[in-house]
């Protein structure tokens, strides 16, 4: 595990920014990436619009979703909608390699219809899906993706689709699981602010109660991207 902390949380999206655009250039051929939600990851996808839109061949990515909330693309909680204002909108990448997890579906079918898309589209490794880069947030509970602490067994489901459901909404959410994550080749947290800080540090003590405790990629590939306000130190 590798954590890297920075004073802000623009520099920390800056450096993020970096690593993912390197990491980009690096891999020869398509570069399967998976991005959360939420509110951190525009601050990353607002940069990447800006000083690398240029730099970064946004023709190789397959861009595939972590998650969705199950509401339709146009809907202020949505995921896919985030990603398109602060960087679809903004970046050359073909329609036909965004992989949107369709939220307006009945989420039982769309979780089986993604889960089978990703099959088809992303490399395996014994049958589970070999992301090259993992983008995830955490939540205050501790969840990741959409696996929520009352429902940590997605962490280790069979399927690579799960529906979960939040904990304090009972908004339905499709969400990749843990197998899923675990085969990423980089998998990065992206943690901003003191609200991050108690559960952070429970996760560094490997609390297996919660979710993002339980992100260990095979790969050892496992980074985490802070600013001093999220860092328990
Ligand atoms: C989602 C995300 C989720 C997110 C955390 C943190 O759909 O909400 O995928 O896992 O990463 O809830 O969200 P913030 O970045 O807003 O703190």
């Amino acid at each position: 595990m590798k954590k890297n902390v920075f004073e802000n949380a623009d520099l920390a999206a800056q450096a993020l920014a970096r690593f993912v655009a390197g990491e980009i250039g690096k891999k020869n051929g398509l570069f399967y990436l998976a991005v959360s939600g939420g509110s951190t990851p525009a601050r990353l996808f607002s940069l990447l619009t800006g000083s690398y839109r240029d730099v970064i061949d946004w023709e190789k990515i397959r861009l595939f979703w972590v998650d969705e909330r199950c509401v339709p693309p146009g809907h202020g909680e949505s995921n896919y909608g985030m990603t398109r204002e602060t960087l679809l909108d903004h970046v050359a990448i073909p329609g036909e390699n965004v992989f949107r997890m369709k939220g307006e579906e009945e989420p039982a079918l769309e979780s089986h219809r993604y889960g089978e898309l990703i099959k088809r589209t992303v490399p395996l490794d014994e049958g589970i899906p070999v992301f090259d880069m993992v983008l995830l947030g955490m939540g205050d509970d501790g969840h990741t993706a959409s696996v929520f602490p009352d429902q940590i067994h997605l962490m280790d489901s069979r399927k690579i689709c799960e529906v979960a459901v939040h904990p304090v909404s009972g908004q339905k959410r499709i969400t990749i699981t843990g197998p899923v994550i675990n085969k990423g080749r980089k998998v990065i947290f992206f943690l901003t602010g003191a609200g991050k800080k108690t559960m952070l540090e429970k996760i560094f003590q490997q609390d297996q109660s919660l979710p993002a405790s339980l992100v260990q990629p095979e790969s050892g590939g496992l980074y985490f991207f802070l600013d001093k306000a999220a860092d328990p130190a």
